[in-house]
């Protein structure tokens, strides 16, 4: 008879349905993401015990902070393939990069220099979150003359976004794929993501989820993680393009 007064109560995020992450910083010693072998085991060991079966590792690649290239990241992946085996797991781990859209990512767009995909010709890009770059439509559609898939890395955490919903929802129709992070779902990068993940969401925008796993404290927040009724939503659609 109170059922009215009931607080809603949601389930835990099925994250087995995923069955790939496709965005992590799980590679040890590379940006901001595992600072050793130790704590990648540790993710991964969490990401595993979500329901995840295979991992992407996207390490980022930027000019000013982390200026990751193939050599850094082969070294990274080979300490992180080590470190897995040592540990008895044999879970599939894809070797890509999380791409900012800066000078060097455009001077390997223009040397043609392979990039590194999270599947097929697949490329994660993210920006900066202080003002979108005045070139951005230009490189996307460069990528994509160049045979490339754009997936544009978590759009809905860009504040100057939030303001200009029309502008992501243009990059959206140009043919970009949306990668939106499990936790904008919850509370975890405040209330203003949030809300722009659940719009997101509503307007069928959401093509794939990811972790944009870092840290223990991501780990901690995601196994808490509620399987919301926008969240079951985008759930839908990114299982019919990241499970195809
Ligand atoms: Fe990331």
């Amino acid at each position: 008879m109170f059922s009215f007064f009931k607080k809603k109560s949601f389930s835990i995020f099925p994250f087995h349905e995923l069955t790939t992450d496709v965005h992590s910083h799980i590679m040890p010693g590379v940006d901001d993401g595992a600072a050793d072998s130790e704590l990648s085991v540790k993710l991964v060991n969490g990401l595993i015990e979500l329901g995840y079966s295979e991992f992407t590792a996207t390490p980022h690649v930027m000019e000013d902070i982390w200026r990751n290239d193939k050599t850094s990241i082969t070294g990274g992946s080979n300490r992180l393939m080590n470190a897995l085996q040592d540990s008895g797991i044999h879970n599939k781990v894809n070797i890509a990069a999380e791409y900012l859209i800066d000078g060097n990512f455009e001077q390997l767009l223009k040397d043609k220099d392979p990039l590194l995909c999270i599947r097929d010709n697949w490329v994660l890009v993210e920006i900066s979150f202080i003002q979108p770059p005045l070139q951005l439509k230009e490189v996307f559609f460069e990528m994509q003359l160049q045979g490339y898939q754009p997936v544009f890395a978590h759009p809905e955490r860009y504040n100057f976004y939030h303001t200009q919903r029309k502008a992501l929802q243009e990059l959206h129709d140009a043919g970009l794929i949306f990668q939106a992070n499990l936790l904008s779902f919850s509370n975890y990068y405040g209330p203003h993501v949030r809300r722009a993940a659940e719009w997101m969401a509503e307007e069928g925008m959401i093509d794939l989820l990811g972790t944009d796993l870092h840290h223990e404290r991501h780990l901690a927040a995601l196994q808490e993680l509620k399987l919301t009724k926008s969240l079951a939503k985008a759930l839908d659609s990114a299982k019919l393009k990241q499970l195809r």
